[in-house]
């Protein structure tokens, strides 16, 4: 098959990455290991994906030059209904997430933990999805996670998902949603959080769902912003990488091909600026994820992987659009980290019995106006 324009079809390198282990088996996984810290926190991990906020929950890796600890926190099950997700965890993280439709699972069969987290699927409340909120299938599936919280009542539960959901419905849905959770047992704050502030080179905004059982006094505070106003670009990002096409860094010759941005060609064709963060990485790209600051091409899996602040050692097994799907839906783990820390210093206060001076009704984030409107504080 020939171009449009006549010249010889280009061919990305190759479309299977080459990996020897991933990184739970990687030198830098062991060097990490070597220092274990006693896990004291069980948790269990719904709608898990290939682990991005499970990741940055155990901590313990290095990614774009900075060190992040481990953290307290011991994921003993995993559920994720896609095969690939289940796979890329295990290859990665630990060999304890599981294949379930969480719909069909009995929640009472499942281990009592102290710490839920769940980025809930958001297509139905994405701005680029169809827009169905909670009248769609998808819509639905916080569901599970407040069916686990009647059960088992978690100390605290983290639940994630797309800024849109806040917007839908002039906030109702966010609303009801909040309601629900609360309705067993549990007060709830809504954390707005733009992922650049926290070091990720990459425009996404994201909404975190932090709920505390009642019977627990206080509450987590909202991981710092660190980097306002200095965000790490995505030329800072990726610039070791301008000169490597091959598999010597794993995934980084996988990349859909086009040389150009089409013109007029929408969000997968734009072209992102060296001194910039990156443009948001979405899961379903199809083959249209944006072009790289200054090569005639378009962003490989491993620098969407690097702007997502996976670690190069993570490693991605699949075709090209099967591991972007992977990285587009996961929370960067350098922000579930920042989150992650902030609920390990919240359990550490509560169990020394220290009242961690954060009032729920003064802080929260999101506010419920009479109007019914709610405002982000970003
Ligand atoms: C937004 S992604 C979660 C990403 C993950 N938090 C991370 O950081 O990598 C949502 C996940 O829910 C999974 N999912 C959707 N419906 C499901 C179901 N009924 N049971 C289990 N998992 C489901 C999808 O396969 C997808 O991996």
């Amino acid at each position: 098959m020939r171009r449009k324009d006549g010249k010889p079809q280009t061919k990305a390198l190759r479309n299977k990455p080459i990996f020897d282990v991933g990184f739970k088996d990687s030198a830098n996984a062991l060097e990490n290991s070597n220092k274990k810290i006693k896990k004291k926190h069980q948790v269990l991990s719904f709608f898990s994906g290939c682990g991005g906020l499970d990741f940055g929950f155990k901590g313990g890796f290095s990614v774009l030059g900075k060190n992040y600890e481990q953290l307290p926190f011991e994921i003993i099950g995993a559920y994720d209904s896609l095969q690939d997700a289940v796979e890329c965890y295990n290859l990665n993280i630990d060999d304890n997430a599981h294949l379930a439709d969480l719909t069909e699972v009995d929640v009472t069969t499942l281990p009592s933990v102290e710490i839920l987290i769940g980025g809930f699927p958001c297509q139905d409340f994405s701005s680029s999805g169809p827009k169905t909120g909670l009248d769609g299938k998808r819509g639905k599936l916080y569901q599970i996670l407040l069916n686990y919280m009647n059960v088992h009542k978690p100390r605290v539960v983290i639940g994630e998902n797309v800024i849109n959901l806040a917007r839908m419905n002039n906030g109702e849905v966010l609303k009801k949603i909040v309601r629900d959770f609360e309705s067993s047992g549990y007060h709830f704050d809504v954390w707005n959080l733009y992922a650049p502030d926290y070091g990720v080179p990459q425009s996404r905004k994201r909404l975190i769902f932090v709920g505390v059982r009642n019977d627990i006094k206080g509450f987590p505070v909202k991981p710092k912003p660190t980097y306002i106003g200095k965000p790490v670009t995505i030329s800072e990002a990726l610039h070791d990488l301008e000169n490597v096409n091959d598999e010597s860094i794993t995934n980084q010759s996988q990349y859909f091909v086009a040389s150009k941005a089409s013109s007029g060609g929408g969000q997968g064709d734009t072209v992102n600026q060296a001194d910039k963060v990156a443009l948001c990485i979405r899961a379903n790209s199809r083959g249209r994820i944006q072009f790289h600051y200054k090569l005639p091409r378009r962003l490989t899996v491993r620098e969407c992987a690097r702007v997502q602040t996976f670690p190069d050692e993570f490693v991605f097994p699949y075709t090209t659009q099967r591991n972007l799907t992977l990285i587009g839906n996961a929370v960067p783990p350098i922000l579930a980290h920042a989150v992650a820390r902030s609920i390990k210093n919240f359990l550490d206060a509560v169990d020394k019995g220290i009242d961690i001076e954060h009032s729920i009704t003064e802080k929260r984030e999101y506010k419920i106006h009479q109007t019914s409107q709610i405002s982000l504080d970003i």
